[in-house]
């Protein structure tokens, strides 16, 4: 793993829109695996003024994202559809057939996420993986005791979970309590992972996933596997890092 500890929480972001601009440039087509949440905000603001700077184009690229709630029409205001086409999609080249997310309304949620899954694979799987963490060490919603071997399938969200997205919804009853998500097998295909996660409140998953031992109980620990995988941090989040001075020796400032 390649830990990089950033001063600030926008130079985190920053850093994780620098890696996929790069990859853009360096394979226009590649498939880019794509996340939602608090945190891809400002991976996606940087994105859209390196776009407007002439800097990244995406559009030979494709996308797949992460995960979609189960009941959610595309749109539906809280679906992920709806998050990725107001915080990118709808701002940047890309062409609107070449990005995939689940259809959380389709009528067999298990036959969709086979079908999302088949579709990964026969895109060749992703190029770069962007990933958020959750207070709990989910990536995706493959919630702790997911299997590591784990494929694109229906997952009960934790409380937790539901707690922590209940700000996106008008109640928080209104979240819904399954998902469809790629599973921990299916983003450790992916050629290149890249992992953002800010802010004091994943310090402790942070810390599980880089330097505890690899776990379903930590799902993003998961990442110890990969070949190729990046964990970004701001400060607040490299926290309860015991060898956090070694990371910022080897990447001073994350870089
Ligand atoms: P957040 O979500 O960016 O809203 O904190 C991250 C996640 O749950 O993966």
């Amino acid at each position: 793993m390649k830990i990089l500890v950033c001063p600030d929480a926008d130079t985190a972001a920053g850093r994780a829109a620098d890696l996929v601009a790069a990859r853009l440039r360096h394979d226009p087509a590649t498939t880019l695996g794509l996340a939602t949440g608090g945190t891809m905000e400002a991976v996606y603001a940087a994105l859209i003024a390196r776009h407007a700077a002439g800097d990244c184009s995406f559009a030979a690229a494709q996308s797949f994202n992460l995960d979609e709630y189960v009941g959610l029409a595309p749109d539906h205001p809280c679906s992920y559809w709806r998050y990725m086409r107001e915080h990118l999609f709808g701002r940047v080249d890309f062409a609107p057939d070449r990005t995939h997310l689940p259809r959380g309304d389709a009528p067999d949620a298990g036959a969709e996420a086979d079908r999302y899954e088949a579709a990964i694979r026969a895109a060749g799987d992703i190029g770069l993986q962007l990933l958020g963490i959750g207070a709990n060490g989910h990536i995706g919603f493959n919630e702790p005791t997911s299997s590591l071997a784990s494929l694109t399938r229906v997952k009960t969200l934790a409380r937790s979970t539901r707690a922590a997205n209940a700000r996106f919804f008008d109640r928080a009853e209104d979240v819904p309590r399954l998902a469809i998500t790629m599973g921990i097998a299916t983003i450790l295909r992916a050629d290149e992972v890249v992992l953002l996660a800010v802010g004091a409140g994943k310090a402790d998953a942070v810390a599980r996933m880089i330097e505890g031992p690899v776990s379903a109980f930590c799902p993003a620990s998961a990442l110890q596997m990969h070949r190729h995988a990046t964990v970004i941090v701001d400060e607040a989040a490299a926290a309860r890092l015991a060898l956090r001075d070694y990371y910022a020796d080897i990447h001073p400032n994350g870089i």
